[in-house]
């Protein structure tokens, strides 16, 4: 399970970290509250903020760092049964782990529709239409068409609801780079097995693992992710294949 942590490295600001996190640095956008920005109430009201937001959010401009690479090696190596991301900034896409092994919980903008009455609408249109600085509106009832991101107020992707087949599988779950306040998503973190272990790594203790005591099953590893990760890749053995996999991509 994945949040905004694992791309900060990458240079995308989370949403919480007081001083760099988004929802502290919305004045630009003009939102009565920060959340307002994701909100879809306040979309059909103003989809101004969001627009301008999603112009800087498009993929394209941030690359994937080691951390993605080491959910790509856990699928490389016949690991990974899948990958719960609630971020939309395609990184995981982007670092090579196929999209039937991901499931992202918050939307992406691969694809686009209609925030009305849900019509899709190409991709690649609303892409160039936002970046221009207008709105792209459905070719069926006006509306205004928004990128496929999950806002409050919304239903998260049909998708999401593999988690209940798939979290009884796991017999590790690994948690990384999330503040696990947003449900539903935080909450499948109890959908393992009781026995099973749950490692948290993240610069503060989150969700369960705040607990005192801590879960005899659960592990955290504090600190900032590359670090860790880089630790684990000496300790797996694994770092000539992360350095080729590293150097394939062209970083
Ligand atoms: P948050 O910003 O809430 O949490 C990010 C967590 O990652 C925090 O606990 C940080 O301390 C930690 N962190 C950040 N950088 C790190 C680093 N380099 N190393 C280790 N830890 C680091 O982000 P999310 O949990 O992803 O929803 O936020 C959840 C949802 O809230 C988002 O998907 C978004 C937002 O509203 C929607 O847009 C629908
Ligand atoms: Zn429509």
């Amino acid at each position: 399970m994945a949040g905004a942590g694992i791309s900060t490295p990458s240079g995308i600001p989370d949403f919480r970290t007081p001083g760099s996190g988004l929802y502290d640095n919305l004045k630009k956008y003009n939102v009565p509250y920060p959340e307002a920005v994701f909100d879809i109430d306040y979309f059909a009201y103003n989809p101004r903020p969001f627009f301008t937001l999603a112009k800087e959010l498009y993929p394209g401009t941030y690359k994937p760092n080691v951390v993605h690479y080491f959910m790509r090696l856990l699928h490389e190596k016949g690991l990974l049964l899948r990958c719960y991301t609630q971020n939309i900034d395609g990184l995981e896409r982007m670092a090579g782990i196929p999209p039937k092994k991901l499931v992202e919980a918050h939307g992406t903008f691969s694809s686009a529709s209609c925030h009305l009455c849900y019509t899709p609408f190409p991709a690649r249109e609303a892409r160039d239409c936002i970046m221009s600085g207008k709105s792209p509106h459905c070719k069926v009832c006006y509306g205004v068409v928004k990128p496929d991101i999950v806002f409050f107020g919304e239903d998260l992707p049909k998708r999401f609801a593999k988690f209940s087949k798939d979290f009884p599988k796991a017999d590790l779950l690994i948690v990384m780079g999330t503040s696990l306040e947003i449900e539903p998503f935080a909450d499948i973190v109890k959908s393992v097995r009781p026995n099973v272990p749950r490692l948290l790594i993240n610069r503060d203790l989150v969700g369960p693992f705040k607990s005192k005591p801590l879960k005899s099953t659960d592990v955290v590893e504090l600190g900032e992710l590359c670090d860790v990760v880089r630790r684990f890749v000496t300790a797996l053995n694994w770092q000539d294949d992360m350095d080729e996999l590293m150097k394939s991509q062209k970083l």
